[in-house]
């Protein structure tokens, strides 16, 4: 078991996962998608069509879900992997993932999950280095420009991911906030395995000094 975390934040489209999955093969970690937690329970919420305003109803229901999110997303063995992706699912997701109580419980899924990995674990979300692992080996912000953003979300409107944005940024819980000692990468223009690249040898130059 391995306590190597780097923990990844940014706002949509920022290349955080791709970049993510880029670091955890390079290095031979572990990766998880936090966001893909979010958006799964979201899926169960409107499946079981509870009013998604309803904090207590929404987070009593979080605590009892089993998620995956390899090599699947799947909430309670039934497979979201596409749905979570879906225009109904982008605009739920942003107030569950505004519900306290859902943080809670997926913050302890998430650091019991890290804590059982052979290896390092690399995590990317909103609130990776500044709340789950404010310990972690690594932190990481990655932004680039909107228009970027906007491309990269190809199946997502730019108004939405500006909403998005907004909501997550804006909300009292756990906002999309720069840890103050993360490493700053703007990823525009930049290929995904440059900008894993530079975070492999951040975390190699800082464990040799
Ligand atoms: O990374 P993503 O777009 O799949 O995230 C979906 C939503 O979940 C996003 O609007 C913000 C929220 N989220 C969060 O609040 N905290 C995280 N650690 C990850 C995602």
């Amino acid at each position: 078991m391995s306590d190597d975390i780097i923990a990844i934040d940014g706002p949509a489209g920022s290349g955080k996962s791709t970049v993510a999955r880029a670091v955890a093969q390079q290095l031979g970690w572990s990766f998880l998608d936090t966001g893909a937690m979010y958006r799964a329970v979201t899926c169960e919420v409107l499946a079981r069509g509870i009013d998604l305003h309803d904090d207590a109803a929404v987070g009593a229901l979080a605590d009892t879900l089993t998620l995956t999110t390899t090599p699947r997303v799947s909430v309670n063995g039934r497979d979201v992997q596409d749905e979570i992706r879906t225009d109904t699912i982008n605009v739920a997701v942003s107030v569950v993932a505004a519900n306290p109580l859902v943080r809670q419980a997926m913050v302890s899924r998430q650091r019991e999950w890290a804590k059982s990995q052979p290896l390092g674990t690399v995590v990317e979300g909103r609130d990776i280095a500044t709340v789950v692992f404010p310990d972690a080996t690594l932190k990481v912000f990655l932004t680039a420009s909107v228009e970027e953003r906007a491309r990269r979300r190809g199946d997502e409107s730019p108004a939405s991911i500006a909403r998005r944005d907004n909501a997550d940024s804006t909300r009292v819980t756990s906002p999309l906030r720069q840890a103050h000692d993360a490493l700053f990468i703007d990823t525009t223009d930049r290929a995904a395995q440059d900008v894993a690249g530079e975070i492999v040898q951040c975390l190699k130059s800082r464990r040799s000094s």
